[in-house]
């Protein structure tokens, strides 16, 4: 199945590519930036043990409710219409106190499917069904079902699910996108994430933008090259991207 959002950095276009390389056996996965879940919803369970992840508290909230309460957020999504003075609103109301999870929830929502690239700042004037999407969310807490939702940094998160039969899902803001990701993911964060990685037990696979500094870190794993179109570009230019593994 498809993700009910886009985001930005999402791996809608690469997600088979990635697959692919997972191996044959693990019994946990573990996705560390989970975002929009691209990777994860692609298929009906990766293992019989599952864990989304990401540090958006807002983000994480939009999962729980959908999860444990789709119908009550579908109600309150029934109430809302497209309109950009209410996506405004919205915008200033998700940093306020007061709200309940389900009505932040459904902020949250309206502004990433609302806004230009779902980038939550500015109003996409392109009418959206959004009744289509709302319908789809109870298909999604279907498949949330049994996939454990957390919403930790990535290194408490490693530690925790850490077992010899676990494959770990990396997908982290790549190196000069971090300002468009709630948390300020920093230089450091991206060494923090590779010394975490080369002390892991269990199998990793991990993307990242095709860059001499992740090269770098990188260069005692199996990197493999892919190429796609640049959604975060309006030229049509294709750019290199890389698939890290920690096993051949
Ligand atoms: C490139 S996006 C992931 C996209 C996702 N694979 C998809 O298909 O939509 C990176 C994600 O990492 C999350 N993130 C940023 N810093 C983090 C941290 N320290 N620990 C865990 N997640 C973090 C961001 O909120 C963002 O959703």
């Amino acid at each position: 199945m498809d993700s009910f959002i886009k985001w930005i950095g999402g791996k809608k276009l690469l997600r088979d590519r990635i697959i692919e390389q997972f191996p044959k056996n693990f019994s946990r996965y573990i996705e560390v930036f989970g975002g929009a879940g691209w990777v994860l919803f692609r298929k009906d369970q990766h293992a019989k043990f599952e864990v989304y992840n990401d540090r958006d508290n807002n983000l994480v909230n939009l999962y729980r409710c959908i999860k444990f309460h789709p119908e009550e957020l579908q109600k309150e999504l029934d109430l809302t219409i497209h309109s950009r003075e209410l996506f405004f609103d919205y915008k200033e109301q998700i940093e306020t106190r007061g709200l309940t999870d389900i009505q932040r929830a459904a902020r949250y929502f309206l502004l990433i499917r609302e806004s230009f690239g779902a980038k939550k700042s500015s109003f996409a004037t392109q009418p959206t069904n959004l009744n289509k999407y709302v319908e789809y969310l109870s298909e999604i807490s279907e498949r949330l079902n049994s996939v454990v939702i957390e919403n930790l940094d990535f290194e408490h998160l490693i530690k925790t699910y850490d077992r010899t039969d676990a494959l770990f899902y990396l997908d982290p803001p790549y190196v000069d996108t971090e300002k468009y990701y709630v948390g300020n993911f920093t230089q450091e964060d991206h060494e923090r994430l590779c010394n975490a990685l080369k002390k892991i037990k269990g199998k990793f696979v991990l993307s990242y933008n095709d860059c001499d500094h992740v090269r770098g870190l990188y260069k005692d794993f199996n990197i493999i090259e892919v190429s796609r179109f640049n959604n975060l570009s309006n030229k049509n230019n294709s750019f290199n991207e890389l698939i890290i593994k920690n096993y051949i």
